[in-house]
């Protein structure tokens, strides 16, 4: 069940990454990831769980996450994450990417090559009997090995049965006081969010969207695995 709604949306993030056009809205995005969800009876997971006012999470530059699919253009040059979660039968998937709109920054292509290689890292630690904190270790040392910080109050998660569950708040940072192990069988993500500068989010007024100040920019990855003695298996994957 994990793995049928874990292929949904991360087909519905790369049908929407390959939509990706300067000139649409990110609400003209988000009703071709609708669409999708609704293809296979798909349930957006923000929309269920927390009313999120859109089916999924399109940030653009200065915003971090949680950004409302609204009438904003998208424009060459942006910076744009996309976020899928949905619900099938009780069980939830959850994805995420960041995509260049060109002409490419290389900066910023560093920055998305440099979440990518934490998001690797840190899957690379997770497995049975590994402690939690292990993850925010490897996220904040590839973070600082290739000049950029980390946002540390955005975190990965349990997910499974809902989209936010045990264990929570995975930090993006080594926390040394975190005695948590992951166990055989739990179900999580992992969801590395680097920046250029920084470490914090501000809540809009709209009461959702999370940035992070002007001329910041941050990247975001983010996988659905199950926690083995090995390698974690994805879930978010064709
Ligand atoms: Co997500
Ligand atoms: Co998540």
């Amino acid at each position: 069940m994990l793995r049928i709604i874990g292929r949904i949306v991360y087909e519905t993030l790369l049908l929407m990454k390959k939509s990706l056009e300067p000139g649409m809205t990110t609400l003209e995005l988000d009703v071709i990831g609708q669409k999708n969800l609704e293809k296979y009876q798909a349930n957006s997971a923000p929309k269920v769980t927390y009313d999120f006012p859109g089916y999924t999470c399109i940030s653009v530059n200065e915003e971090a996450a949680h950004g409302i699919p609204s009438s904003r253009q998208i424009l060459a040059g942006d910076v744009v994450n996309i976020d899928v979660s949905a619900e099938l039968d009780g069980y939830f998937g959850d994805t995420g990417g960041t995509f260049l709109v060109p002409p490419v920054d290389p900066r910023m292509a560093y920055l998305c090559q440099s979440t990518r290689k934490a998001l690797r890292r840190a899957m690379s630690v997770a497995k049975h009997g590994a402690k939690i904190n292990l993850i925010g270790k490897a996220i904040e040392q590839t973070a600082r090995k290739s000049g950029f910080v980390t946002l540390r109050d955005l975190s990965s998660h349990g997910v499974g049965r809902s989209l936010h569950e045990e264990p929570h708040s995975i930090p993006n940072y080594f926390d040394r006081h975190d005695q948590r192990s992951l166990k055989e069988g739990q179900v999580i993500t992992i969801e590395p969010f680097l920046s250029t500068g920084a470490q914090e989010t501000q809540t809009e007024s709209d009461g959702w969207t999370l940035t992070t100040g002007k001329g910041n920019f941050s990247a975001q990855y983010e996988h659905t695995m199950v926690i083995t003695k090995g390698k974690p298996l994805i879930m978010t994957a064709l």
